[in-house]
């Protein structure tokens, strides 16, 4: 049985702490040089119709960990250029034998979508300004890998909230595993069904980042804005950027958490970026876990099932040996 990961909204608390589990055992397995499941038999079809480093590379590097092939495309490479549509695309690499799918799409559900038409499973590496599981799931594993604890904290996403599926995904991680998820930013960059998500508004840093946990920081995502969202990158800096100043208010010991790329001076200062309270460079080494788990899930892995490698969908159950791996 295969699995898609399109959304952290259709997952519940149950299954979002199985996956943490499952990433803490490949980061120790990984991190020890202890054996890991070897999917070696399957073929990962990356398909990035945006801009990607981070989410890129770790989905590579997750997947070389586990021994799997990868077959890449971006539009300008592919027959996407010449108008194709989505849907055929998909079914193509469906009939050329791909075992799963990893795409980023500019299209919010283009994942689902894909879904549709393809068997195996399907991973969303950031679809539109919906979601990006994976990077929720690695920021949930590296707070509680430096807080100790996934609940009871007070959680504050800072920035353009509007166009951003990484707030998306944590305000629906966050709140389902008991935290208090707070959106910071200008009005103009507030989606203006805020109140469908699990989160509460703030207009104010101050007021939004008091005594929080954790703090958020979100890239202004100027290819996504549409007309004037900001009369200055100046003023929205004076009035929101994360750094020593503004965090006065936060807890003394709190988080300074960002998904790349930053833009340095303007949503995040570099002492705030760089200090000891940042979990920067952290994040984007756990998203290598999260993703090698996220993999094995989605083929049809389970925790602890140590001598039982992920099978590809139509085979037939059979315990295979675990394989270390460079
Ligand atoms: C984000 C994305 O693409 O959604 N980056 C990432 O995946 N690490 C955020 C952004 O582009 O600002």
């Amino acid at each position: 049985m295969y699995r898609n990961l399109l959304t952290i909204r259709d997952m519940d608390r149950a299954q979002i702490e199985e996956f943490l589990d499952l990433a803490v055992e490949m980061k120790s397995r990984v991190l020890s040089g202890k054996p890991l499941p070897d999917m070696g038999r399957l073929t990962l079809g990356m398909l990035f119709f945006e801009p990607s480093t981070r989410t890129r590379v770790s989905f590579e590097r997750a997947a070389h960990y586990l021994g799997m092939r990868i077959a890449n495309f971006s539009q300008p490479g592919s027959s996407m250029n010449k108008g194709e549509t989505l849907k055929d695309t998909i079914l193509t690499l469906r009939y050329e034998r791909l075992n799963g799918l990893v795409i980023r799409h500019r299209m919010s559900g283009s994942p689902l979508l894909a879904a549709q038409y393809f068997t195996g499973p399907v991973l969303n590496a950031g679809d539109g300004m919906h979601e990006h599981p994976t990077q929720a799931l690695g920021d949930a594993l590296t707070v509680l890998e430096r807080k100790g604890r996934l609940s009871d904290l007070r959680v504050a996403i800072v920035g353009d909230v509007l166009h951003s599926r990484v707030a998306r995904s944590n305000a629906w991680l966050f709140s389902k595993l008991g935290n208090e998820v707070r959106f910071v930013g200008p009005r103009t960059l507030m989606p203006a069904h805020g109140a469908m998500l699990p989160a509460n508004i703030y207009y104010d840093l101050e007021e939004g980042i008091d005594n929080a946990d954790v703090v958020m920081c979100l890239r202004l995502q100027k290819e996504r804005m549409e007309g004037t969202a900001l009369s200055s990158i100046a003023e929205y800096a004076k009035l929101y950027q994360v750094n020593a100043w503004s965090l006065r208010y936060a807890a003394p010991d709190c988080l300074v958490m960002h998904p790349g790329p930053l833009n340095r001076g303007v949503e995040v200062d570099d002492l705030a970026a760089d200090g000891e309270q940042s979990a920067i460079t952290q994040q984007v080494e756990n998203g290598i876990f999260v993703r090698m788990a996220g993999l094995y899930w989605a083929f049809g892995g389970k925790r602890k099932s140590r001598s039982e490698a992920p099978r590809k969908p139509a085979a037939k159950p059979k315990a295979t040996k675990t394989k270390a791996k460079a």
